[in-house]
């Protein structure tokens, strides 16, 4: 590894990553850029000009892995025109059977190919492509949990930190279990020491990471184990707030539900993927809950904390989802009255169930379910936003206005985000913000 670094440094080597995916898979560019620069490499401030460029990518629905396809094929300038350049492609994409080979097959400048298991081993496969010329392919199946990667984070505010990886509910459109594997949990401890290491740093607001954090275990079997986490992290740590991401319906325990508005440092804001409002939908996405169970869920949460914003995702065109089923879907969106939700129309992908199901719907009628749902949403937000307006609130500052250098953008604890005049020294301050202007997708307002 010495040679390696020894190579890196004096070259002045720089390195680009393109993130494609989920928070997930941005916290693993983190890591990736982490293990990068421990190794001596330096940010590119040109992606065309960078060293080592990496694509970390995602295979959640068709549009996510056209965009690789998409931006490979105008590498090959790229590859001539720097100087020893490297391409790397990495991510859940990589994790799919035989995709990493066969990546490498089609595109012979792509130098390196590895699956999200492998990011600690990425010196040894530098190593392989600098010094030795060879090609490097690490997609293996090994899901041991590995501590103590190092890691870059991109913001100053707020912090992701992983909990559990990987997936066993094998809803029936999606990938995730194929590409993640097995549900495993970190320890407590190593947690605990994330964090704490964290507010040491002056961190003040995490989110906690999984594909399902519900179901995250600490050896017991009492289903309790993430509320407890989230208590252990309230008492234990000196963290102002706490968030997380995803929770699973399904598996929503009463403890949880108790520590919204019972736990100081968790914050009133739930991502809570809904997928559809119709219950036969649900059962054929194999999700484990149905529209009425849903809507129970957020009577209670909204019961601990009535303000609660509550954020979701939803599907249309599911195979087999008919006009009523759609309509259903509608109205839990206006019964919920959610302040933002992810919408996607169904994409069918490899290995999973739905995919061979035979009842299949056009694009046509996907796309004009979506429109129909994106209006009736973007109207909620709207009606939501302007709940605020008047209202005085804690922003937490966490970037600069890419339109403007002296606007700065933060996030409420209901994870509303809010535009202010301010300059980068705000950035990482809790400031307190009256609304007086509502957009579409964000607040703005002035100093209380
Ligand atoms: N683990 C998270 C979801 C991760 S994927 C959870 O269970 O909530 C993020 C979102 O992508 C999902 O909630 C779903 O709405 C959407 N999605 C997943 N697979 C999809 C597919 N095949 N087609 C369309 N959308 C999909
Ligand atoms: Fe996919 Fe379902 Fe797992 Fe979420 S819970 S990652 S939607 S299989
Ligand atoms: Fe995330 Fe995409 Fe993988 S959504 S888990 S990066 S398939």
């Amino acid at each position: 590894m010495r040679e390696l670094k020894k190579h890196i440094g004096e070259n002045n080597l720089t390195y680009f990553i393109e993130t494609y995916g989920c928070q997930m898979n941005s916290h693993e560019s983190e890591k990736i850029a982490g293990v990068l620069e421990s190794l001596g490499y330096l940010p590119a401030g040109d992606k065309n000009k960078a060293n080592l460029l990496m694509y970390n990518t995602c295979c959640i629905r068709q549009h996510a892995e056209a965009k690789l396809n998409s931006n490979i094929g105008a590498l090959k300038d790229y590859k001539n025109s720097v100087k020893g350049a490297v391409i790397a492609v990495c991510g859940c994409m990589m994790q799919q059977e035989g995709a990493a080979k066969k990546l490498m097959n089609r595109f012979p400048f792509v130098d390196m190919a590895f699956g999200t298991n492998a990011i600690h081993r990425l010196g040894q496969m530098l190593s392989a492509v600098l010094l030795d010329g060879k090609r490097a392919v690490a997609t293996d199946e090994d899901e041991t949990i590995i501590e103590g990667i190092p890691v870059k984070r991109a913001k100053k505010a707020g912090a992701y930190v992983n909990i559990i990886y990987g997936c066993d509910n094998f809803c029936s459109y999606c990938v995730v279990p194929y590409v993640r594997g097995r549900e495993r949990s970190r320890n407590v401890n190593d947690i605990l020491a994330e964090i704490n290491q964290l507010c040491g740093k002056g961190i003040t607001e995490i989110t906690l990471l999984g594909q399902n954090v519900n179901s995250y275990s600490d050896g017991t079997k009492d289903g309790g184990a993430f509320a407890r986490l989230i208590r252990r992290i309230d008492k234990e740590t000196d963290i102002k707030r706490v968030r997380f991401m995803t929770s699973h319906p399904k598996d929503m325990s009463a403890d949880l539900i108790e520590c919204f508005g019972g736990v100081q440092s968790l914050c009133e804001h739930i991502h809570l993927p809904v997928q559809s409002g119709s219950s036969r939908v649900l059962s054929a996405m194999n999700r484990g809950y149905s529209r009425e169970r849903y809507l129970d869920l957020l009577y209670r949460l909204k019961e601990r904390v009535p303000y609660l914003a509550v954020t979701t995702d939803i599907i249309v065109g599911f195979p087999g989802e008919t006009d009523e089923d759609f309509e259903l879907t509608l109205s839990l969106v206006k019964e919920a009255r959610f302040d933002a939700a992810y919408t996607f129309a169904y994409s069918p992908r490899k290995m999973t169930k739905a995919a061979a199901m035979q009842n299949q719907l056009s694009n046509r009628v996907k796309s004009e379910r979506l429109e129909v749902l994106n209006k009736l949403i973007k109207d909620i937000m709207r009606q939501k936003n302007n709940e605020y307006l008047g209202k005085t609130v804690e922003v937490l500052a966490d970037s600069v206005s890419k339109r403007s250098y002296n606007e700065i953008s933060g996030r409420t604890r209901t994870a509303k985000t809010v535009n202010i005049t301010g300059t980068k020294e705000d950035i990482g301050k809790y400031i307190n913000v009256t609304v007086d202007k509502v957009m579409a997708h964000t607040l703005k307002g002035i100093r209380a």
